[in-house]
């Protein structure tokens, strides 16, 4: 019988991962849900803030409304994630650059965790909590993890905002396309903790599909992806990135 704790992982999915050089990660809110960070989508409290659904609260129309009460909901994200740690699956994420010629770290996380963990050059498509960024210049400030956030740009003196990509905005110049380009190049795409609902980010495991890798889901539930993948492996990322 299959538990959350002996996940079903394939011998070919072992077997491809013995032996690849190129490797594509691919990450989502699931990853830190171990952590404690709730999901989007996953019924968390946090999906709400003061009533508002959390796609209208972390919108480039409420920023342009309501900076203050954007600010307000991060300030309260970050609040929660200051005392989370990252799990096994981020560190396990994190040995695997040690152990492939070529690692592609790609997050929608903002939480900073897998850097925590001890990844390097994490491809961020949506930004990161930690940091803000001027209005009008776009200088980015690190907010530390003890203490309060700047609360004007160092630089020129105008107000920042949150260095995360918010509902109907873009994504960091170049940052799609970077994490595009690793996608159609490696041999493995791990998809982890994701809905993939949220595009363009969710186009990467089509990319790579495309491109001739092998790609392999990792996720509890599943999902919209789940019939593409050349693989699913059902059960939480902690359980399963040790043990692939
Ligand atoms: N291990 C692996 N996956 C898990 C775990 C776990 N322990 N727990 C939950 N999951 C899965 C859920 O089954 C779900 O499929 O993680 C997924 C989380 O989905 P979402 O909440 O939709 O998060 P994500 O896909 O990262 O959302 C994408 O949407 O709101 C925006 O910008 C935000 O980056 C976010 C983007």
């Amino acid at each position: 019988m299959q538990t959350a704790a002996t996940p079903d992982i394939s011998a070919e999915l072992r077997q491809r991962f013995a032996t690849a050089n190129r490797v594509l990660v691919f990450t989502g809110a699931g990853v830190s849900a171990e952590s404690g960070v709730p999901t989007f989508r996953g019924g968390g409290k946090t999906a709400t803030w003061k009533g508002l659904p959390f796609d209208v609260i972390s919108s480039g129309a409420m920023l342009e409304r309501n900076l203050p009460a954007v600010w307000e909901w991060f300030d309260y994200r970050r609040d929660l994630l200051r005392s989370i740690q990252p799990n096994r699956a981020h560190r396990a994420i994190a040995d695997w650059q040690d152990r492939f010629a070529d690692l592609t770290l790609v997050t929608q996380n903002v939480d900073g965790l897998h850097q925590r963990a001890g990844s390097r050059s994490v491809i961020e498509l949506h930004g990161n909590i930690w940091r803000a960024r001027c209005v009008i210049c776009q200088t980015t400030h690190e907010i530390p993890l003890e203490g309060a956030r700047p609360d004007a740009c160092g630089d020129c003196g105008n107000a920042l905002r949150p260095d995360v990509v918010l509902f109907g905005e873009l994504l960091p110049p170049g940052a799609f396309e970077f994490a595009a380009q690793r996608a159609a190049r490696c041999e493995i795409c791990l998809v982890i903790g994701t809905s993939g609902l949220v595009y363009p980010a969710a186009s990467l495991p089509e990319i790579a599909k495309s491109a001739g890798a092998f790609v392999c889901e990792i996720n509890p539930e599943p999902t919209g992806l789940s019939d593409f993948c050349d693989a699913v492996v059902a059960g939480n990322a902690g359980d399963v990135l040790p043990q692939i």
